[in-house]
């Protein structure tokens, strides 16, 4: 007859399979149960990154640990391990260990696709714009144009230069501190791009994968519009990505972001905020405000997602410096590039509180 103690011995030297240290040592075992009447055991186990192949196999194992123990039956509940314990043991590893790729389990990145329902909303600015605002504020920042057929993030920032390959690795070209990978960079001369769907997944990861990225605190994806092959690539690679929804203020441009907010919400991805864009003119003669696309657009889509408005960002094109050319980034003192630092902020405070 397994105890609880029996259990917890019989676990308790089983390794975490991303951490590699035992579930003693990661705190992994959260719950021991026992049902006498049924010889049954039940127990709730964290480990470092869930709904993995991994997973599996530990699975598979503590069945047959506690089977061979004696218990007739075994039920497994498995759970991550929090981010503070996580932190733990990243620290501890030896650098040759760490898995330094930005998708492994113990990446520290947070990663926050920016989406619109449709295009032409000012998905890349707003993309663009906060990753410019986010590095102002000391974090290590990155973009990846997702928008494989769109691409436009290379303009945007005004590059020019291509990446550079080092042992095998592509080094993203990197402007205002913002670390920059796009399909612009691999197609000669503005050329079309004729692809179909499983290449660009493949495209995609290879971004992720292949690019020597270092440490990064944020990684923005400028997703194409809609709710696409792109979006989903990007759900199912990327399961813990956080969503900012960009809409314009007419009511219907909110009715149709809602459904990428939907999908959002679906895949089970956290939308932390919508962007109001293009929310109104100020006449720079009279102060006054015009709303030439509408108005409340950006409140009805974040009371329908349940979350909040970030930001209201007006009509207005950044001051062009002809040394330092950034077609689409409005400097810190331009009065949209204070509303960028603003919306930063709080999207440092939401995913780092
Ligand atoms: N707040 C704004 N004021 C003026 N022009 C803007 C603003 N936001 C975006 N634009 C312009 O609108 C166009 C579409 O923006 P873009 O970011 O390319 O949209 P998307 O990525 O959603 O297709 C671009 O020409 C951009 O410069
Ligand atoms: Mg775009």
């Amino acid at each position: 007859m397994l105890t609880e103690e029996k259990v917890l011995n019989l676990l308790k030297d089983l390794q975490d399979p991303f951490l590699h240290k035992t579930l003693a040592e990661t705190d992994g075992i959260l719950e021991v149960k026992i049902k006498p009447e049924k010889n049954h055991v039940s127990v709730k186990l964290a480990i470092a990154k869930t709904g993995t192949g991994e997973q599996l196999q530990l699975q598979t194992k503590v069945v047959e640990i506690l089977k061979g123990g004696g218990a007739d039956s075994v039920g497994i509940r498995f759970t991550e391990l929090p981010e503070d314990e996580l932190a733990k043991h990243r620290a501890s590893m030896p650098p040759q260990e760490q898995d330094q790729s930005l998708l492994s389990p113990t990446s520290k990145t947070i990663f926050i696709a920016i989406a619109s329902g449709k295009g032409g909303v000012g998905k890349s600015t707003v993309s663009v714009n906060l990753a410019t605002a986010l590095a102002r504020l000391g974090k290590k920042v990155g973009i990846v144009d997702a928008d494989i057929y769109g691409f436009s993030v290379p303009d945007m920032m005004g590059i020019s230069n291509r990446p550079t390959v080092r042992e095998n690795k592509i080094i993203p070209v990197e402007r205002f501190g913002v670390k920059i990978m796009s399909m612009g960079f691999f197609v000669e001369d503005n050329a079309p791009i004729i692809w179909r769907g499983p290449m660009l997944g493949k495209m995609l990861n290879s971004f992720f994968n292949e690019a020597e990225w270092g440490e990064l605190d944020y990684l923005l994806l400028d997703l194409p519009p809609g709710t696409g092959d792109v979006a989903l690539d990007v759900h199912t690679m990327l399961p813990a990505c956080k969503e900012i929804i960009v809409t314009t203020p007419h009511p219907t441009a909110a009715f149709v972001a809602a459904r990428a907010g939907a999908m959002a919400i679906k895949t089970e991805h956290e939308v932390i905020g919508v962007i109001e864009n293009m929310a109104y003119f100020e006449s720079k003669l009279t102060g006054e405000k015009e709303y030439v696309f509408g108005q409340g657009g950006g409140q009805k889509l974040a009371e329908e997602l349940r979350t909040q408005v970030l930001g209201q960002l007006p009509l207005q094109q950044p001051d062009w410096n002809e040394e330092d050319f950034a077609p689409s980034i409005y400097s810190e003192d331009h009065r949209l590039g204070k509303i960028y630092t603003e919306i930063a902020n709080k999207v440092i405070d939401i995913v780092e509180r």
